[in-house]
């Protein structure tokens, strides 16, 4: 089993650096003091809202908790979190995967945004800025959006499989439950889907967020239209007919919320599905050329930035001035998308050291934000760093890899690491992620997500007795 050198056992970040270099990879490192660096406000043109100043480079990432109601409403648990988020430090606070409808549900307790929920969005958006005051004494340069989502292939409305794909996937399709073409969803189905896409933008305009995400990542509905290369018709084919979705949502929000700034969420490469090998560790499900891959080549392991930059130009003439930066998704490739040491329990032991992992989305994050210096970018991909996140963090923003530094499962067990980091104080070790995944391996088993090792809600729930009988089967 391959067993790589721990990031805390790297007494700077330069030794960090120094590594991934020699993985063939580079890693930023600041020469300023992060406080200061990451302090520094930034801003984002969108066309209908015009400048948006955001307060500092600190980004929360959404974080879903599969703790919404039943009924798709949000639940204390979520209140916390979003509380939680709201204390931080960080001055971009991008709420976490919303679904337009209840089919398009990843799991029986995401969140739904319908007439029902308005309010209590509303409520929980102004609590978290409220919250935000109160801690940080002012909501200036404060920006909060939330994610809008279809879970296509991966939806689970009320548990088991109910997959909507856009096209047939040859290992894919197996892995999501789909049995025959009826799963295909009609270019009628997606007429209809960017209407509910736009009526739902309605609602977080209403419910006071500065910004909505059209989401197109992680292997859900938007993201894998952009693959859609073999499907007929309007939106499959070339790349203007698989971007018909996103030009057709954002004209729609245009004309009906003028004052909702849009963002997106871009899966900005991908590789082919990966599963666990005899010895555990991660491998191709399958060799050969692969077709199926947005922004990857036809190895299906190696990134191949043209589409991804066509891509990127659309954004920028829709007037979207917020962009995302990820990739891959959690169900085949988390290797990719979250790089962690442990994996979750249906994942596989990492296939190459994470650090190789955090240093590919930054350089492509680097490799966006050079060719599209007008857009603000959010990274991705940091809490794997853990001692060392300040230091490359600010080496990010100080080579102009991107705008904002985006923290995920951070957020989860630490929160407060923006505020530490901007007060000049030390990160304080107890706290910091070591990527143990119990936040994915807890909803993979049918438990709520949340820091089970670090954040003492979890901690000393009945749920973690069950989370860690389950790790030891
Ligand atoms: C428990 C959990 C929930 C997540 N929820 C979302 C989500 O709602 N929307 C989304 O785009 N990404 C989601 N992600 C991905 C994160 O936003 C982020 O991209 C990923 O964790 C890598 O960043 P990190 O290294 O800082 O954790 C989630 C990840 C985890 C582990």
């Amino acid at each position: 089993m391959p067993r790589f050198r721990k990031v805390p056992s790297y007494d700077c970040a330069d030794a960090l650096a120094a590594h991934a270099a020699s993985l063939g990879i580079g890693l930023p490192v600041g020469r300023g003091a992060p406080s200061q660096v990451l302090a520094s406000p930034w801003s984002f043109t969108d066309r209908a809202v015009g400048e948006i100043t955001v307060g500092n480079r600190f980004t929360v990432l959404p974080m879903e908790g599969w703790d919404g109601g039943d009924d798709g409403a949000p639940t204390e648990l979520v209140r916390r979190r979003w509380l939680r988020f709201a204390e931080s430090g960080a001055k971009l606070l991008w709420f976490e995967a919303t679904a337009v409808s209840h089919e398009g549900r990843a799991n029986p307790r995401q969140l739904v945004l319908d007439a029902r929920h308005l309010e209590a969005f509303a409520s929980l958006r102004a609590e978290a800025v409220a919250r935000h005051v109160e801690v940080h004494g002012s909501a200036d340069g404060l920006v909060t959006g939330l994610q809008l989502t279809h879970s296509g292939r991966w939806c689970r409305p009320v548990g088991p499989p109910s997959p909507h794909i856009v096209y047939r996937h040859p290992e894919l399709d197996a892995r999501a439950g789909v049995e025959d073409d009826l799963a295909v969803m009609s270019d009628a189905a997606l007429d209809a889907l960017v209407e509910r896409f736009v009526a739902t933008a309605e609602l977080v305009e209403r419910a006071g967020f500065d910004f909505v995400d059209v989401k197109h990542c992680h292997g859900y509905l938007a993201h894998e239209l952009l693959s859609a290369y073999d499907r007929p018709g309007r939106y499959g084919g070339p790349l203007e007919n698989r971007t018909r979705f996103l030009r057709d949502v954002v004209g729609g929000i245009r004309e009906r919320c003028p004052r909702l700034a849009v963002a997106v969420r871009l899966s900005a490469f991908d590789v082919r599905p990966f599963r666990a090998g005899e010895d555990g560790v991660g491998v191709p499900a399958s060799a050969g050329e692969y077709r199926h891959g947005f922004g990857a080549d036809a190895s299906g392991l190696g990134i191949d930035f043209d589409e991804v930059d066509g891509l990127v130009a659309t954004i920028a003439e829709l007037g979207i001035g917020l962009l995302c930066v990820t990739a891959g998704s959690p169900y085949y490739c988390p290797h990719v998308q979250r790089p962690a040491f442990y994996p979750p329990s249906d994942g596989y032991q990492p296939p190459e050291d994470p650090v190789l992992g955090v240093a590919r989305l930054l350089d492509a994050t680097r490799h966006v934000n050079t060719r599209f210096p007008s857009l603000g970018i959010v990274g991705t991909g940091f809490t794997y760093l853990q001692e060392h996140l300040p230091a490359v963090a600010s080496g990010c923003i100080e080579l102009g890899w991107m705008d904002s530094v985006g923290l995920g499962r951070s957020s989860l067990s630490y929160p407060n690491l923006p505020a530490d980091v901007l007060a000049g104080r030390a990160p304080a070790h107890k706290l910091l992620c070591r990527t143990f995944s119990d936040c994915t391996t807890a909803p993979r088993n049918g438990l709520v997500s949340g820091c089970y090792p670090l954040d003492e809600l979890y901690r000393k729930s009945d749920g973690y007795a069950r989370l860690k009988a389950i790790k030891k089967q």
